[in-house]
């Protein structure tokens, strides 16, 4: 040990710098009980053995994230995973971006928002504009009753998710176009200059496009290019890292293409 000491040192002093600490998470995990991330495979192989012998026996701690509870901002909530609890009522702001009229999310991801909006801008000279946002269990129940009506049961099931399965209803998700106002709802919107720069660019502000082309088996839902959910930035980060597409696989959650019991 006294030898290895020794080396390090000596490796210190010709380098100059300190081991590399690992990176405060940006949002703070929200509760400790609840499962974690996959630990990333590389995180224990980072310092090479020589220098640092004991890294590799004592891997760097990983996150863990409440998933579970509808207050916390990584809350998993899908159609196994009701809002618990059902009757939730998030604290919320109005939304200060671009938005059609009485818009309220979760103060976090307002904040989120308005760098994102500000990046879209900056890169592409459009503005985020907000077409829905939080939703009431009455508000989510009449949109689904809606979608029936146009669609029938099966095709509204695949796009709208039943009141208390809504991660609308956490305020913490977002339905958004461009200031370009193109493809309001639709899935052209992933083809626009927006919902491209949206796809590529939102993980740095903290958000991911929750119902990702392709994932309809693990989320339940088809393709929504313009469904925006926070999530935090060290969360969306790990995501983009790791070419993972939705939450449930992040999380090591089972995928939900559907409901447990039958439509009610
Ligand atoms: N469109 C998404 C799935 C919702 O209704 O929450
Ligand atoms: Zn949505």
């Amino acid at each position: 040990m006294r030898k290895v000491m020794a080396v390090l040192a000596a490796v210190l002093l010709v380098s100059g710098c300190a081991p590399v600490a690992t990176p405060e998470p940006s949002v703070p995990p929200a509760s400790p009980t609840a499962s974690a991330p996959a630990a990333s495979p590389d995180a224990s192989s980072a310092a090479p053995e020589t220098s640092f012998p004991e890294a590799s026996e004592t891997p760097a701690p990983t996150p863990q994230w409440d998933v579970a509870t509808a207050s916390s901002l990584q809350v998993v909530v899908n159609k196994l995973r009701p809002m618990d609890p059902p009757d939730f009522a998030p604290e919320l702001v109005a939304v200060s971006t671009g938005q059609e009229g009485g818009e309220l999310v979760r103060p976090e991801l307002d904040a989120a928002l308005r760098e994102l909006d500000a990046a879209m801008r900056a890169a592409i000279g459009e503005g985020t504009y907000v077409t829905s946002s939080y939703r009431s269990s009455a508000l989510q129940a009449q949109y689904y009753q809606d979608a029936i009506a146009r669609f029938g049961q099966a095709a509204a099931d695949t796009t709208s998710a039943r009141p208390g399965h809504s991660e609308h209803q956490t305020g913490l998700a977002i339905d958004v176009m461009s200031t370009a106002l193109e493809c309001r709802l639709a899935r052209c919107f992933g083809e626009t200059v927006a919902g491209r720069w949206i796809a590529a660019n939102a993980w740095e502000h903290g958000f991911v496009v929750r119902y990702p082309e392709g994932s309809d088996a693990v989320t339940g839902y088809a393709w929504e290019p313009w469904h925006l959910r926070f999530v935090g930035a060290e969360v969306s980060t790990a995501m983009h890292e790791s070419g993972t597409a939705t939450l449930e696989e992040h999380f090591g959650l089972e995928p939900a293409p559907g409901y447990a019991e039958p439509a009610p």
